[in-house]
């Protein structure tokens, strides 16, 4: 397809977690309410926008990497407006460090900032050096809610329900550039959700750093669970998704809560980060092995068949060999049906980059080698319990490397490939579960489900 020379043309690269992903629906609204078309290519784009993560320095150099490798597009078109928005300009020292990596960006945007962009754009056309918009004015509304948005067609859509976090856990840098918690009020959360129903989407996933806190900063007295048992009632809506959990803050009485919500997903996402004791308070994470173990089994008893997934750092200063014991046989214990596994990173700012006893790269990769392996075995014993069973799947499109092959999702969040025709994107159907393998599990199709 060749471009509308006449149309001025965006390019966005989004990095980092949902929260990004869903930022960049909001700049691509704004963006497309000026006039701008997207491109999924940078080659030719008039505007390339860069969303950044900086929650580990594999990121951030990534990041960096591309932010130079962009450059090229200058020289074919001087024209061309590079900008970078995300996490990574939040930290300190960030615009001087840009500034001297990366001196052919034409802005910076704060994310706090998105409804500025307009104004940013014009700017950065009249003027040679980087422009900034980054912190907010004193007293100002800075939650972007009523901005509009490019959803990604289809008929799942995030819906943010609290900014921030309040944590602090010592190896985090989030907080510092997430700033504290806001959280939406209940009714534009509600009726956001109703008008997205309205517009065709069926499943959709609450934001937010720690989801549970929602409401703590609000007046009104609805809580995360009330949140949950109001959306369970928009007609039409079929699946609710919520991320991350935060251990310390998922109550047994919100197990109990949702077990009796029918359209929230069996799925737990809860954070594990250590198994041992000892570390879990030098990260400040505020619960025990204990009370972690304890609402698992809560879980695994009032939700049967429920698929619960981890996030866990290993090599955080201090952490021994016997640390490291403790982790994996909680993982033996919980038998997590996925986990994602990260070497500890050091983020200048954080409490933990400046302890001592930081672990060695070497004893950092051996130990989450071993981890993943442990954590593989289990992730495939459990798939194949799921051999033979039957389960409705939402269907997200064709795979990419095999265009017979469709990708879909679970209410548990398992990922289910079955060959079937295109047609059946967006669609429930129901899937009877064949092999099961580490990552996925492979299925066919019976019939559609509504
Ligand atoms: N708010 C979410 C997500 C935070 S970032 C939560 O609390 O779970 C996602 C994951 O990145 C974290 O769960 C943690 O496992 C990992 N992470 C965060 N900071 C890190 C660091 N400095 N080094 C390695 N992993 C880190
Ligand atoms: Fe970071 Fe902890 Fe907040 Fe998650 S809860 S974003 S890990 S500080
Ligand atoms: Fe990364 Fe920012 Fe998300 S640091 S993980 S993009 S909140």
């Amino acid at each position: 397809m060749t471009r509308d020379e006449a149309v001025l043309h965006y390019h966005i690269q989004t990095y980092g977690c949902q929260m990004n992903e869903h930022d960049s629906e909001v700049l691509s609204g704004v963006l497309e309410d000026l006039g701008y078309a997207r491109a999924d290519d940078a080659a030719g784009a008039d505007l390339i926008l860069v969303n950044t993560c900086c929650v580990r320095d594999s990121a951030e150099q990534r990041i960096l990497g591309e932010l130079g490798r962009l450059k090229r597009h200058k020289y074919k078109n001087p024209e061309v407006l590079i900008g970078v928005c995300g996490c990574m300009v939040m930290q300190d020292g960030a615009l001087d460090r840009l500034r001297r990596r990366v001196p052919h960006v034409d802005f910076v945007l704060g994310t706090d900032q998105l409804h500025r962009l307009p104004e940013l754009l014009e700017e950065a056309q009249r003027c040679d050096q980087i422009v900034v918009q980054r912190e907010s004015g004193e007293g100002e509304n800075v939650l972007p809610t009523d901005l509009p948005r490019r959803r990604v067609e289809g008929i799942r859509a995030w819906v943010p329900i609290i900014y921030g976090c309040n944590n602090f856990c010592t190896y985090c840098i989030v907080p510092y550039v997430r700033g504290r918690e806001i959280s939406r009020p209940a009714e534009d959360i509600v009726g956001e959700v109703q008008r997205l129903v309205q517009d065709g989407v069926r499943e959709v996933t609450l934001l937010g750093q720690n989801v549970n806190s929602y409401g703590r900063d609000r007046e009104d007295d609805v809580r995360f669970g009330d949140l949950l048992s109001l959306l369970n009632e928009v007609d039409g809506l079929r699946w609710i998704r919520y991320t991350t959990s935060h251990p310390r803050d998922f109550s047994l009485d919100l197990v109990d809560q949702i077990a009796d919500l029918d359209r929230v997903c069996e799925h737990f996402h809860l954070p594990v980060q250590s198994g041992s004791d000892q570390i879990l308070r030098r990260m400040n994470r505020g619960y025990t092995r204990e009370e972690y173990l304890r609402l698992a089994a809560r879980i695994e008893q009032k939700t049967p068949g429920a698929s619960i997934t981890t996030d866990v750092i290993v090599g955080f200063p201090g952490e021994t060999e016997e640390d490291f014991e403790e982790t994996c046989d909680l993982f033996r214990r919980v038998r997590f049906d996925g986990a994602f596994s990260f070497l500890y990173s050091p983020r200048s700012g954080t409490e933990a980059a400046k302890y001592g006893g930081q672990v060695p790269d070497e004893v950092k990769k051996e130990r989450l080698n071993r981890l993943n392996q442990l954590q593989y075995e289990i992730s495939l014993e459990k798939n194949q319990t799921l051999e033979g069973s039957e389960m409705t799947v939402l269907v997200d499109g064709p795979s990419t490397r095999d265009p017979r092959v469709l990708r879909c999702r679970s209410r548990t969040n398992k990922l289910v490939l079955a060959e079937g025709p295109e047609a059946y994107r967006d669609r429930f159907v129901r899937v009877r579960v064949g092999r099961a393998e580490t990552f996925q599990l492979r299925a066919e199709i019976l019939n559609e489900d509504g």
